[in-house]
């Protein structure tokens, strides 16, 4: 069983992915992850991209400024390399495939990743509810930002992310669309795991 949840900035898949793979049993993988590591690397150490992302190792998935605004900002300016994406694929694949299953998190999990997978969410939110979520989660962690700052970064982001020629930000033909601008976490996890339920 394979679940892609794919979806723009902030919109709750990483929430949603979470609480999926431990309903159902699965392993969970944030992809975001990996191309904020790649990033992270290359903001730390100066090196290429590519050659970044082709010796990715556990130390840089643990960097500690993984989650930050301007790590996020980088890691989408790397994911429109060619390269950096090609050296991704074939752990996302394997991680994928390893039983009994795996719900995975990203922007072309059903597109490219796992075009294969049982269930494709998309999930999305209006651009003011995905800022305001991100702008009060970074208020709680001491940052200081503003909302307006949080919500222009949104959308440069996810027009980047959009506009890529390589597995760009899309919903799969096939997936269903979970919109969260006026859900609850319990609502669209209720909704998600329906769809997912239907599939087992
Ligand atoms: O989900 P996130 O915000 O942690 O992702 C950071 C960036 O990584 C995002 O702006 C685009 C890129 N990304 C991608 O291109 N493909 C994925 N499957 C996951 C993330």
């Amino acid at each position: 069983m394979i679940v892609a949840v794919d979806g723009p900035v902030a919109a709750g898949k990483g929430t949603l992915a979470r609480l999926l793979a431990k309903h159902f049993g699965l392993a969970y993988l944030d992809t975001g992850s990996l191309y904020r590591a790649v990033a992270s690397k290359v903001l730390r150490t100066g090196a290429a991209p590519e050659q970044a992302a082709q010796s990715l190792d556990a130390a840089d998935l643990a960097a500690p400024d993984l989650r930050a605004e301007a790590v996020g900002q980088m890691a989408s300016k790397v994911a429109a390399i060619p390269a950096v994406r090609a050296a991704l694929l074939d752990y996302q694949r394997s991680f994928a495939r390893n039983p009994p299953g795996a719900v995975l998190d990203g922007r072309d999990i059903g597109t490219v990743v796992c075009p294969w997978a049982e269930v494709k969410l998309f999930v999305t939110a209006s651009p003011e509810r995905r800022a305001n979520r991100r702008y009060l989660e970074l208020r709680a962690k001491g940052d200081n930002v503003s909302e307006a700052d949080v919500l222009a970064d949104l959308i440069a982001r996810d027009a980047r992310d959009s506009a890529r020629d390589v597995a760009p930000l899309k919903p799969a033909l096939d997936a269903h669309l979970l919109d969260t601008t006026d859900l609850a976490i319990e609502a669209a996890f209720e909704a998600a795991r329906a769809k997912v339920a239907e599939r087992l």
